[in-house]
């Protein structure tokens, strides 16, 4: 079969942001629009030629159509073999697991994440390199550069094909392979959890909780693991019918958008464990009885306890956490004499550190974590992390927690976050505190001095690459610090993130609501940056 070359033109404005290009649906569906990123894939990432790619979504709006048009372009580019997710369902961790199971050259997964679904709603397509992990920038620039100056793709020309029987077809010279990237993935968590002992947990009696998949990927997943293998009740896992438009709601596992779920943490009948995923699957929430367990405050404890775990009994080797995560991973990493990294946001920036084996546990405060298991942060994973510590520990999450917090210190965090606000205003935002920066360290604002101001950069230990620009970082005597940053998952104008940290090593007040104690240092964020007068927003959109 010879395939089609198709004369196009490019498309301005296909550079992947921190996790793949995102647009809206209508974008995608344009004439030529996902072919030539596609084609730009192709182009740039040759190992793929003559090799197996790995294929699949998060099952939003427009996945199955996608795969179609992706697995014609994939055949007349000459890869061998794609392994399809069934029903074109891939969770980006399942998608990750296989690429490094099935040895495959890369994978494309398309998701927007914890982005709106449906016909008005996001799409996205990123690409993952042969360790499992989103592409680094190298990749992601090649990509787009190619976008810029791409004049034809190559498909070939196919019926539709079935997508939901498992089995093998072709395309050309193509196998395509429909398989069950559930078993896959289960068999990973079994490796490395006490299945045994969260079974009895769930027979207990005496323990109750929720997973809420958010009509998102995890559903058929966390069904499968939780319900079936692990035994908890039928029903334990909510919202875990997949829907293509995630049933209207906005899959995103955090305290503004899971309030159904935190509904049944809180009042006298409270579950004792609530957890949740996002619409791909890499997201995580952690809540106890009366308790929200902040992502960063979750990767200190997984870290601290990971040897009650069977897949880190032996220990783990380090902890990296991106610049605007919280510090409390850092007290860990200290204790138990790890070496500990601070990286930009962006999941990409743990691979080279994970594949050097400098690094098993790593996590973000945008609701991340993971570990070496594979290359993409991992909801289920963490959700299961929690339930074999509870098992382990006999402890609620409270009382690991405020043990914790003891030990260690309590590092109180909040985030908040302005959405859709104007792009020059919030560029202007930040440019005016990089002109404040030299003159800040010694100043005192409020009841805080300034002892670093800067533009966060990152040289990575690995391959000495630089990233330039990834954030303002402003940390004071105390240990308290402000970062600001602007949002690089967006796609409705600026979202301006400021993330807020202090230090409280007193356990008399670890008990003290969060917004009480931020509160200062909200208004000495909010005054240094001008954010009233810059872009309108006397109040932020989103508080986690
Ligand atoms: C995605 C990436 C994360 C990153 C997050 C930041 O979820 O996978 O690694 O932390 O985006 O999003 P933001 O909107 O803050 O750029
Ligand atoms: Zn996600």
């Amino acid at each position: 079969m010879q395939p089609h070359v198709i004369a196009t033109t490019p498309f301005q404005g296909q550079r992947p942001g921190t996790s793949g290009l995102r647009k809206k649906v209508g974008v995608f569906q344009q004439p030529h629009y996902l072919e030539n990123f596609v084609q730009a894939i192709f182009d740039t990432q040759t190992e793929l030629s003559g090799g197996t790619l790995v294929l699949g979504g998060d099952g939003r709006f427009y996945n199955r159509e996608a795969i179609q048009v992706i697995l014609r372009l994939a055949a007349a580019n000459g890869v061998k073999r794609t392994l399809v997710g069934r029903g074109g369902i891939l969770s980006t961790p399942a998608a990750s697991c296989v690429i490094r199971k099935y040895r495959a050259q890369g994978g494309i997964i398309l998701s927007a994440s914890h982005n709106p679904g449906g016909p008005d709603g996001d799409f996205g397509i990123k690409f993952n390199t042969a360790n499992g992990g989103p592409a680094p920038e190298a990749v992601t620039e090649a990509i787009h550069a190619r976008t810029l100056v791409l004049e034809q793709y190559r498909m070939l020309t196919a019926p539709t094909l079935d997508l939901d029987t498992l089995g093998t077809t072709r395309i050309g010279d193509m196998a395509v392979e429909i398989f069950d990237s559930i078993a896959d993935y289960a068999e990973l968590m079994e490796s490395l959890f006490d299945f045994n002992a969260i079974h009895q947990l769930f027979n207990s009696g005496h323990f109750q909780m929720r997973f809420d998949a958010m009509h998102a990927v995890t559903g058929p997943y966390a069904k499968a693991i939780i319900e079936q293998r692990l035994g908890a009740a039928p029903g334990t896992v909510m919202n875990g019918e997949a829907l293509e438009d995630f049933g209207g709601g906005h899959p995103d596992p955090n305290l503004a958008h899971a309030k159904a779920l935190v509904a049944l943490t809180e009042g006298p009948d409270a579950l004792d464990f609530g957890a949740a995923s996002d619409g791909d699957g890499d997201r995580n929430m952690i809540l106890g009885k009366h308790c929200f367990v902040t992502p960063s405050d979750s990767l200190a404890v997984l870290a601290a306890n990971a040897h009650l775990v069977p897949g880190y009994r032996s220990g783990i080797r380090g902890i990296a956490r991106s610049m605007p995560t919280s510090q409390a991973a850092d007290r860990v990493a200290e204790q138990l004499g790890v070496e500990c990294f601070e990286t930009p946001t962006g999941w990409k920036f743990f691979g080279n550190l994970l594949d050097a084996g400098r690094i098993t546990l790593c996590g973000e405060e945008s609701f991340g974590t993971g570990s070496d298991h594979v290359r993409e942060k991992d909801g289920l994973w963490a959700v299961l992390f929690w339930l074999n510590l509870l098992a382990a520990r006999q402890q609620s999450v409270a009382e690991i927690l405020s043990e914790h917090w003891r030990r260690f210190g309590r590092n109180v965090y909040t985030r908040h976050d302005y959405e859709a606000v104007d792009a020059t205003a919030a560029g202007g935002l930040l440019s005016h505190l990089r002109i404040l920066l030299p003159e800040l360290p010694g100043r005192r604002l409020g009841d805080q001095v300034v002892a670093l101001a800067d533009d966060f950069a990152y040289t990575d230990p690995i391959d000495g690459s630089r990233s330039l620009q990834q954030g303002i970082r402003i940390g004071f005597e105390s240990g308290a610090r402000i970062v600001y940053r602007l949002s690089g998952t967006g796609t409705e104008g600026a979202t301006l993130r400021v993330y807020l940290e202090r230090y409280e090593p007193d356990p008399a007040r670890h008990q003290l609501p969060t917004d009480e104690v931020m509160r200062p240092l909200v208004l000495i964020a909010r005054e240094l940056a001008q954010i009233e007068e810059r872009t309108g927003r006397a109040e932020p959109d989103v508080i986690t």
